[in-house]
């Protein structure tokens, strides 16, 4: 994807308020990876990537600003839970197997691209493949105008097989090879060598089993999947996939604060933490990790990593670590403006999905702009109150409000409801202003 940062940072604007600091430094790096792959081999090599430390409270737009990333971009992006991870050697899964949930991402994002390259030939398979079910082949030795005849048929058939008219009938069909994957990344290669082999004894076995009666639809959908594995060059989708994974990948590291080692809580501290971080080093630093898939070297690989750091500081992480993530955004707390321009301007805001859910009661919700404002004022003001929960303050806040109308949707059928400012402060007041009612209900 050859968008400039300006473009970049258009889009996030649509769905994050504010944190303009975080959006650039982002679509910076985004930018700098495409820049880079423009070069000759020699300076491309030297280039890597600066990863990104994203500091900020809880529900201030970390989660959100790479959510939508990763729906924009085309590149293999996942995104997870540094928590999740334990050190190697103990049950769980290990830091190595982000990279192979890459290569899987990086993977369906190519042969989606194949697919639809290839859309004529895979649709004309299926096509094929379920005519010959509906027309039975003639005998041999059948006359020439009978064999006229059957092309002619063939081709009506062909065409109401097309347009949708025959999904209802049913055939009986036998798939060649159903259990096409496991994709259980989680196994290092060679266990997932071993699996593999199982499961083609297993076809094996179960061939017989796989003659099966369904609709043309449904069969329309399994054939799909056949045609593409026959259909498709898969050793040239995965060589594909796994140079852009390493090329263009970005992993985004979730709840990085989660592994690190605060003084505070040290008596708490789980050992394999520190455990997890250095497992983490080399992957970040540039290591070869081997996938079922082939080799994946993650020099060029970018990593954005996140957290609160509520508990700990980005100073708790080993330093080995933080050396490995320098360039810091922090992400502002959110003001009462900024709550209402969420309110108002995001694409799909709360307010919108709100009155869409109601509107398939029949009813029309709407709001005013000054309980908006007022909407605002008081999450921030309980944010200020209370724990600072960032924009999920608006949740709760707005399942307050809304909460006992949602409940009677039903008799508001066919007429308008107007959330106005004297309901939201009848509902939330006495809640924001007292600090051990906003703890407990908002
Ligand atoms: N700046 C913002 N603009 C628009 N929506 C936001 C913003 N910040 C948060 N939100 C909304 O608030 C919710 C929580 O945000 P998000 O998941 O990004 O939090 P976070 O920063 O990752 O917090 P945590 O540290 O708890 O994981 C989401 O529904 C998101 O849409
Ligand atoms: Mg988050």
């Amino acid at each position: 994807m050859n968008l400039t940062p300006k473009e970049i940072v258009e889009y996030l604007d649509q769905y994050v308020i504010s944190q303009k600091d975080a959006k650039k430094t982002i679509a910076l790096a985004l930018r700098t990876r495409y820049r880079r792959m423009q070069l000759n081999d020699e300076l491309k090599n030297e280039i890597t990537p600066k990863n990104i430390l994203m500091i900020g409270s809880t529900g201030v737009g970390k989660t959100e600003i790479s959510r939508r990333l990763a729906k924009m971009m085309k590149v293999p992006f996942i995104k997870v839970e540094a928590s999740k991870y334990t050190e190697v050697g103990f049950v769980g899964r290990d830091v190595e197997s982000m990279i192979r949930d890459l290569v899987v991402n990086s993977i369906s994002i190519v042969k989606a691209e194949q697919e639809e390259a290839n859309k004529e030939k895979i649709d004309n398979y299926i096509i094929n493949k379920i005519t010959e079910k509906l027309l039975p082949p003639l005998p041999a030795g059948a006359s020439q105008s009978k064999k006229d005849d059957y092309q002619r048929l063939l081709q009506v058939m062909e065409k109401r097989v097309e347009s949708g008219e025959m999904d209802d009938k049913v055939i009986e069909l036998e798939l060649e090879k159903l259990n096409v994957e496991f994709n259980d990344t989680n196994l290092p290669p060679e266990m997932a060598k071993v699996q593999e082999s199982f499961s083609k004894v297993f076809a094996q076995i179960n061939k017989e089993d796989n003659k099966k009666e369904m609709t043309v639809k449904d069969a329309k959908i399994l054939l799909r999947q056949e045609a593409s594995v026959k259909l498709l060059d898969m050793t040239r989708v995965n060589a594909e996939a796994l140079r852009r994974a390493e090329n263009g990948g970005i992993i985004f590291l979730d709840e990085i604060d989660k592994i690190a080692l605060s003084e505070k809580s040290q008596g708490r501290n789980d050992p394999s933490k520190e455990g997890v971080q250095r497992d983490l080093l080399p992957i970040v630093e540039g290591s070869s990790v081997s996938t079922k898939y082939g080799t994946i070297n993650t020099d060029h690989i970018l990593f954005i990593a996140a957290g609160a750091f509520h508990v700990s500081k980005p100073s708790d992480l080993i330093p080995e670590l933080q050396g490995r993530f320098p360039l810091r955004v922090e992400l502002e707390s959110l003001t009462e403006d900024t709550l209402y321009q969420i309110l108002t301007q995001t694409h799909n805001s709360l307010l919108k999905q709100y009155e869409a859910l109601l509107g398939v009661e029949g009813m029309q919700l709407t709001f005013e702009d000054e309980a908006v404002k007022a909407i605002a004022k008081l999450a921030h003001r309980a944010n200020e109150n209370a724990e600072d929960i960032g924009a999920r303050r608006l949740h709760t806040v707005l399942e307050r409000i809304l909460e006992d109308i949602s409940f009677h949707a039903d008799e508001y059928k066919d007429k308008e409801f107007i959330v106005t400012a004297e309901l939201v402060h009848e509902k939330l007041d006495e809640a924001v202003e007292d600090e051990d009612l906003s703890r407990y209900i908002l």
